[in-house]
């Protein structure tokens, strides 16, 4: 028997506690604000090792901010980060945390086939009220939610990397999202502290710079160097496709040569091709475009 959608059950659900599937950049960056601002977080991976590593990354990003906004006042910023962190459990087996979940919300590996299957399992053992969330940076959620009997229930909640500071959020309502289900997320990322902007779906906003015709017009590090002072980006774009991930680059602009196989804008690029097949992924593994220590 189907679930009826939108019932009296699912209206106006106050989202108090979390489960995020995925404990990578974006998962650990949405776990420490959602925990920073009250909300009880399970965090959840494939391995213990994967979640000790994102709580260490949670705890030295904690340390960044609370440097600032304890800066007179040290004991009162280890108080607020004891706090925080009491905030967040880590899990590999996710089905005590979902039982209670009023959100999960997604950040796995960007893969269509993958986040079905996880919204599909999840859709078995969550809540009736529980509302279901993609991170997805190019997927069309409406896709996603058909995995699911409750595609009233979700929604993308698009968060920008590193979640801590960048102030925006993408609520993407599909037509089958209802409006309670888009009310609840907006005062969701509002109660984060951050702006939301409502959208039908998600920009393909990144544009992979590893073209050849690109490279035809100038170095990396000119291109890097011109966008920045010349007009007034943080990061070049190749600096800022080393952070996002070049494989998170790759499924994105993978998916949308696939979507609009003529836009030379989305044609494969050979250089980023190679450097994913050959694990450089970027900041995370210390080379991409460019290389780190
Ligand atoms: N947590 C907490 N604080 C952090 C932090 C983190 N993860 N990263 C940086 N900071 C703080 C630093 O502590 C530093 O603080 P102070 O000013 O007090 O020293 C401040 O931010 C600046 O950091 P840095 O000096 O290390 O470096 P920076 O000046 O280059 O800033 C940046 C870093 C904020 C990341 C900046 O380069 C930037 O805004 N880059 C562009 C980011 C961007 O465009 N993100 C969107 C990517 S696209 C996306 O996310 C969507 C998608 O689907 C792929
Ligand atoms: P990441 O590679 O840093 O982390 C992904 C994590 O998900 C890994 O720790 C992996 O072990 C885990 N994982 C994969 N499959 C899983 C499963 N079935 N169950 C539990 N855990 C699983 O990736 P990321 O950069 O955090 O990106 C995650 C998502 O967020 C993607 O959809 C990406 O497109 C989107 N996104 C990324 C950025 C960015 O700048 N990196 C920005 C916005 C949105």
């Amino acid at each position: 028997i189907k679930r009826s959608f939108s019932s009296s059950a699912v209206r106006n659900v106050v989202i108090k506690n979390v489960t995020i599937i995925g404990g990578g950049q974006m998962g650990a960056g949405i776990a420490q604000v959602a925990a920073s601002t009250g909300h009880s977080v399970t965090l959840v991976d494939m391995t213990d090792d994967i979640l000790k590593k994102a709580m260490k990354g949670i705890q030295s990003s904690l340390r960044r901010v609370v440097k600032k906004t304890f800066s007179g006042d040290p004991e009162s910023g280890d108080d607020f980060i004891q706090k925080v962190m009491q905030n967040v459990s880590t899990s590999t087996e996710p089905s005590a945390a979902i039982a209670t979940s009023d959100l999960i919300l997604e950040a796995i590996v960007e893969n269509m086939k993958i986040k079905q299957d996880l919204f599909g399992f999840l859709d078995k053992m969550a809540p009736e009220h529980t509302i279901f969330a993609s991170n997805t940076s190019s997927l069309p959620i409406s896709d996603i939610a058909s995995a699911t009997s409750r595609p009233d229930r979700c929604a993308g909640l698009h968060f920008f990397n590193p979640v801590p500071l960048m102030k925006l959020v993408e609520v993407v309502a599909t037509t089958s999202t209802s409006p309670e289900t888009s009310e609840s997320l907006l005062n969701f990322t509002k109660a984060l502290g951050k702006t939301p902007v409502c959208c039908k779906f998600l920009n393909p906003c990144l544009v992979c710079p590893g073209h050849p015709w690109v490279h035809r017009h100038a170095s990396k590090e000119d291109i890097d160097t011109g966008m920045k002072l010349g007009a007034g980006y943080p990061m070049g774009p190749f600096e800022l496709s080393d952070y996002v991930g070049l494989d998170t680059i790759k499924f994105i602009m993978d998916g949308w040569s696939k979507k609009e196989p003529d836009n030379p804008i989305f044609a494969p690029s050979q250089l980023l091709n190679k450097l994913v097949a050959e694990g450089k992924l970027g900041k995370k593994t210390l080379e991409g475009f460019y290389k780190y220590n």
